[in-house]
């Protein structure tokens, strides 16, 4: 999928370019998330990277696709904010090191296919520390027959994000909802919190 991010940041507008998620700035205005160290996994173009730098975090964005970076870096100069970009593969990360205060992912886990996704958890879990919160988005519902062949490489059953965070994290379902009248049909969001004692 790769390319397909190439191009889209490359040479068009993506459909999801529509500035930051309504839950994450409610949950930064709410005060529940406050100014910290963040992350935001496949940063894409960077609208949440942006909001989060002007709420005064001090926030990287790291995707795999070239073009994305490139779009961040230029949509936080347009800002006039400071924030990191870093090139790295969510599944494998070789370039970005540290814990983070906070993660956010919209759209990059549910997009891996299930092999991915586990990667993606072994490879991301050294980025957090006890009580690091974690927004995740995700496309969720229960797919129908003829989605299943390949449900998994756009959305995440019910169920999967409590099976695979669960262990570490302590979940919080800040919104779901599911209409089968649309495509795609369903999204959740997640406000997770890692387990253990803060140093
Ligand atoms: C649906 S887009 C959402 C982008 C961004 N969160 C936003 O809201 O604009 C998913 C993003 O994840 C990135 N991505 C997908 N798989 C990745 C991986 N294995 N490592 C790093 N980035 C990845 C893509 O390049 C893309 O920018």
């Amino acid at each position: 999928m790769k390319w397909f991010y190439e191009l889209v940041y490359g040479r068009f507008r993506a459909p999801w370019d529509i500035g930051p998620r309504k839950e994450l700035v409610e949950l930064v205005e709410s005060g529940r998330i406050k100014p910290c160290k963040a992350i935001d996994l496949g940063s894409g173009t960077a609208s949440n990277v942006v909001f989060l730098a002007q709420r005064g975090f001090d926030v990287t964005g790291v995707d795999f696709a070239a073009a994305a970076v490139e779009l961040g870096r230029k949509r936080a100069a347009e800002a006039g904010v400071r924030a990191d970009f870093i090139r790295d593969d969510l599944t494998d990360l070789r370039h970005v090191s540290g814990t983070f205060d906070l993660l956010v992912d919209y759209g990059t886990l549910d997009d891996l296919s299930p092999p991915k996704r586990d990667q993606y958890l072994r490879s991301v879990l050294p980025l957090t520390h006890p009580k690091s919160q974690f927004v995740l988005y995700c496309f969720e519902w229960k797919p129908r027959w003829w989605e299943r062949p390949f449900f998994h490489s756009f959305a995440c059953e019910p169920g999967e994000i409590e099976r695979r965070f669960g262990p570490h994290f302590d979940i919080e379902c800040h919104s779901r909802s599911v209409d089968y009248s649309q495509w795609p049909a369903g999204q959740a969001v997640y406000l997770m919190t890692r387990k253990g004692e803060s140093k």
